[in-house]
């Protein structure tokens, strides 16, 4: 996807080789997420290149995200929001959103949702640099990530709630598979920050380190990750997503699967 594609939705996208930046590059709003970055993100998961293996997603300035632009509650987010569904709902505003269908609605957020649903894809690492603020769709833009490596200064916070919504950008699975339905209960019910040292004990994050520290920490992880052979990667990344799903006899026979197909690729030639 053209940097100019990204114009006017608070997002920018660079490409290195094997390795796909997305910036959301707002700071003077603290990068507040609009229906426009959500579109724009899932545009870019529709044109990814193929041989792209490592997405990382950071903030620029000193917080990740501030969640939902706050406009939309006021109708004035500032910002473009990008297409509606067609012939469906606008998406200047709630209040705009409110006025249509049940169904409309539900496309409208299936359409944001998009813009996170992607990064979970096999054949890609997705890695969350995160630092400061990940707040509400900033929080759940970190959980739809496979790895989130935090700033020691990073503030989780599921907001929604206490806003009067729930977690609907895909962010509520991730977040009671890392933590429990106990756990994941009391943060988004108090809407309380969680800081650096809880959420690596709670494995929200991979690693935390200084903030200063956080884009070399992302470099050294992308460059282990770009050692490994792609196929066997997206491979066994395939496997262990589905393992939480699966019998100990059904990942046993998943695992002979893929297997059989690497043996085959490395060996089959070479007799
Ligand atoms: N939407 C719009 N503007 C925002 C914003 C947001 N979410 N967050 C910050 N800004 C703006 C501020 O209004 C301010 O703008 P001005 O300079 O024009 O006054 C600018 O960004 C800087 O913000 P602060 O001065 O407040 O910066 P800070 O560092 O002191 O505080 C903050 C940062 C804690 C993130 C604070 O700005 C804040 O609490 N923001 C609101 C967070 C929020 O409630 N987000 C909604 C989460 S729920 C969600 O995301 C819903 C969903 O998915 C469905």
């Amino acid at each position: 996807m053209a940097e100019a594609a990204t114009g006017g939705t608070g997002l920018r996208f660079e490409m290195d080789g094997e390795i796909a930046t997305i910036t959301l590059d707002r700071p003077e709003k603290r990068n507040a997420q609009t229906f426009g970055t959500w579109s724009a993100l899932a545009r870019i998961g529709d044109e990814l290149p193929e041989h792209v293996r490592v997405v990382v997603i950071r903030g620029e300035g000193p917080s990740f995200s501030s969640g939902i632009d706050l406009g939309m509650f006021t109708q004035d987010p500032g910002l473009a929001q990008g297409p509606g569904p067609a012939e469906g709902p606008g998406t200047d505003s709630f209040a705009a959103a409110a006025a249509h269908g049940d169904a409309d609605l539900q496309r409208l957020i299936a359409e944001a949702q998009r813009g996170f649903l992607w990064l979970r894809r096999p054949e890609i690492v997705s890695i969350a640099a995160v630092r400061g603020h990940a707040i509400g769709a900033g929080f759940q833009l970190a959980l739809a990530c496979d790895l989130r490596i935090v700033a020691d200064d990073v503030m989780f916070c599921m907001k929604e709630p206490a806003l009067g919504l729930v977690p609907d950008l895909t962010g509520t699975k991730p977040l009671v598979d890392i933590v429990g339905v106990p756990r994941a209960i009391e943060m988004c019910l108090t809407a309380r920050v969680v800081g650096a040292a809880e959420a690596l004990r709670l494995g929200l994050a991979e690693m935390a380190v200084p903030a200063n520290e956080l884009g070399q920490a992302v470099q050294d992880l992308t460059a282990a990750l770009l050692a490994v052979d792609r196929a066997a990667a997206t491979a066994t990344k395939r496997l262990l997503q589905g393992a939480p799903h699966r019998t100990l006899e059904a990942q046993a026979a998943a695992e002979r699967t893929e297997q059989a197909t690497r043996i085959r690729a490395l060996f089959a030639s070479s007799k």
